[in-house]
Parts: C-alpha cells; sequence; structure tokens
C-alpha cells in the first residue's frame, strides 16, 4: 500500500478551538477563515498545523482553508461540550518517547538520513510536544511511560537532559515496559540535574479541581502490565482524594483475557476488577494509560477509560486535559513543529501503510468532554 501524505483535516478540538493539520501543502499562505473572521500564516511547504482559536464552545462551524495554489477545503468542525463551573486547571500528558530509539516500522528498517537533525526524532518529537504542551498552558505534564527505550543509562541520560530543559515544568513519571526491560535493576534514582524520579509504586498530586494518580504497572522484563501489585495503595488513593481522580498508567486496561489486540497490556479479570472498583470508590474517574502508540476511547460503568499515542511515530501526539468544576475535556493534538511532522507523516507509511489507519483513532477517540459522575449540573 502507498501511502500518501495525510490529507487537510481537523485533527483535535477543544471547548473553543480545532487543530487543523496537513501532510503535504505548497509553501505559501495559506488562510483560515470560520464565522466572518479569518487568519493567513505564511507555510513553509510540507507538513504543518494551525489552531483555530475562539470558537464557540459545544457548537458547530465550518472552517473553510483556502491554500497557497487556491485550493479551497471546507472542514466542519463540532468544538467540546464545556463542562459545567469555571475552569480550574490544565494539564498535559506524554507516553512512548522511546528516547533513544532510532529505527521505526515492522522490519525496523525507518530511519532519518545521517545528519539531517541535529538531534534524533525521539528527542525532537518528546521536546516539541512538552513545548506546545507549555504553551497551550499546561501547569503539569504526566509522563506516562516507555520513556526510554531501553533500560539503560544512555537512554536515561537523554531523558534527563530533556526533562532538565523544562525546569519550571511540574512532571509525574511512571516507567513503561521499555524502561524496564533488564530487570528495572538499573532505574536512576532521579534523572537530570531536578532528579526527577520514576514511580515505582503509586504517586499523586491533588491540582484545583482533580487528583492526579500515577502507577507503575510493569513486570520487569515482560511485555505486558499488571496492577496486582499497585491495586491496593490506588484504590486508596483514589477513595481518599476530595477531587474527582485521572489516573495514568503505561499499559492498557484490556476487556477480555486475551489481548483483541496488540501489544499485550493487564489482562481481564484483573483489569476488569480494578476498574469495577475505582468505579465504585470514584465514580466518573478517568483513567488513561499509553503502550498501544494508538488513540481509543471506551467506558467502563462511568468510568472513562482512554488510550492515547505516542509522541515519536504517527500521529505524534500529547493529550491535553482541562479540568473545569463539573468535568474534564481530553483532546490529544498532534504536535506541530515542523521537523517532527516531517518523521511523523513519514512514519505513518508503518507496517505497508497500515499504521496511518491504526494508530490515529477517530476523532472521537482523542477528544471528549466528560461530566464528572454525580454532578447535576448536566450541560446541554
Ligand atoms: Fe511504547
Ligand atoms: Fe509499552
Amino acid at each position: 500500500m502507498l501511502t500518501a501524505a495525510s490529507s487537510v483535516g481537523v485533527f483535535a478540538v477543544g471547548p473553543n478551538w480545532a487543530q487543523i493539520t496537513w501532510g503535504d501543502l505548497s509553501p505559501g499562505v495559506v488562510t483560515f477563515a470560520v464565522g466572518g473572521k479569518s487568519t493567513s500564516i505564511e507555510h513553509a511547504g510540507g507538513p504543518g498545523s494551525y489552531v483555530v482559536e475562539d470558537l464557540p464552545a459545544g457548537s458547530s462551524a465550518e472552517i473553510t482553508v483556502t491554500t497557497a495554489v487556491g485550493k479551497t477545503i471546507l472542514l466542519p468542525v463540532h468544538t467540546l461540550t464545556e463542562p459545567w463551573g469555571r475552569p480550574l486547571t490544565k494539564f498535559a500528558t506524554i507516553s512512548d518517547l522511546h528516547l533513544g530509539a532510532l529505527r521505526w516500522g515492522f522490519f525496523k528498517t525507518m530511519t532519518e538520513p545521517e545528519g539531517r537533525f541535529d538531534d534524533p526524532y525521539p528527542v525532537r518529537c518528546a521536546r516539541a510536544a512538552i513545548s506546545e504542551a507549555a504553551r497551550w498552558g499546561a501547569e503539569l505534564l504526566v509522563i506516562k511511560g516507555d520513556a526510554a527505550q531501553h533500560e539503560d543509562p544512555d537512554c536515561f541520560d537523554m531523558l534527563g537532559r530533556l526533562v532538565d530543559e523544562f525546569p519550571d515544568m511540574p512532571m509525574m513519571l511512571i516507567p513503561g515496559n521499555h524502561d524496564v526491560d533488564d530487570g528495572a535493576v538499573g532505574l536512576p534514582d532521579g534523572l537530570g540535574e531536578r532528579r526527577l524520579a520514576f514511580a515505582t509504586g503509586v504517586e499523586h498530586l491533588d491540582v484545583d479541581g482533580a487528583r492526579i494518580i500515577v502507577a507503575n504497572t510493569t513486570k520487569p522484563r515482560y511485555g505486558s502490565g499488571t496492577v496486582a501489585e499497585v491495586k491496593d495503595d490506588l484504590i486508596q488513593a483514589a477513595a481518599e482524594a476530595n477531587s474527582p481522580v485521572f489516573v495514568g498508567l503505561h499499559h492498557q486496561l484490556q476487556t477480555t483475557r486475551t489481548p483483541r489486540y496488540y501489544p499485550k497490556g493487564i489482562p481481564a479479570p484483573e483489569s476488569t476488577d480494578f476498574l469495577d472498583e475505582l468505579g465504585r470508590v470514584q465514580p466518573g474517574a478517568v483513567v488513561s494509560s499509553g503502550h498501544t502508540h494508538r488513540n481509543r476511547v471506551r467506558y467502563h460503568g462511568d468510568v472513562l477509560v482512554t488510550e492515547v499515542a505516542s509522541t515519536k511515530d504517527w500521529p505524534g501526539v500529547w493529550g491535553a486535559y482541562a479540568v473545569y468544576e463539573g468535568g474534564i475535556c481530553q483532546s490529544v493534538r498532534r504536535t506541530g513543529e515542523p521537523s517532527v511532522m516531517e518523521w511523523t507523516e513519514y512514519s505513518r507509511r508503518a507496517v505497508a501503510g497500515l499504521w496511518s489507519r491504526w494508530s490515529p483513532g477517530r476523532l472521537e477517540d482523542r477528544c471528549l468532554s466528560h461530566v464528572w459522575a454525580g454532578d447535576t449540573h448536566l450541560v446541554g
């Protein structure tokens, strides 16, 4: 399958904005018009991203994109419904940075030309994702595992240098299976000058409007995960919270004992028992994982369960979370930095092009508004 560049489309929506991305447009002026207002940008050519701001929440609109060669593309968009109450906190997640990786694809044959960029693609992808999250206004970054390609001092040094580039961004970090593929004996006590440590059990942080909990689901040297070791502490941290709960894990919670898709995560009934218990102590909680490098959403009772794709392969994303009194909005955004998009557009050709369709999920898998359970101020 020959995979062309991605088409011009709406990749993400928030309550008041929409992200338009494209894989290949001619250089020159590109104009975005909606509701009688228009903005123009000078595009260098190739892939790109533009965020249309100041859209009304929970509304339908049509964005008209006019390319440098005069082609007009109409993009219907529906912004997220804003949960009831004041906006309280913004935080971001990233996962599957795989710092130290040099190749990608089913046969690991995809790579960049030597010397094309100063830094390898996983570093550029992660750095740009964090920068864009900070610019968006994230007050906390949750790194949901597979930060390093291997449990290796060189990869962890790379990770330390990266987190040191953002000294003002509070961070929480959990390991993924790649971070402990040598048995978890080499996990550093602290990364970089800031001595950011991997959570080896359960940690939480109370922000305005939510409790953020992270937990280590790895089984050293195994690809799959478990909540067995952390479940009691995790449930306790959720039960004791005075606000709604967001849980960040590396491994996805499978709906079945045998995985219906790969890689293996946390099998049922372990996964479903955990979600049942979480839903009992914190109805309406949110659980989000990485590991699958794909975007996906489902509900387990009234617990929202999401998977968010990797920073470093198509589509190359980070998760934007806006917390309100009455709920939370998740918007998975593509990282728009040009050298990152050059790589992520190339990496979509993986697995004979099937990756281009598999990984992004639907817009509804990436962007949604979730009302905290028990909230009686339901929005229309
Ligand atoms: Fe990964
Ligand atoms: Fe993983």
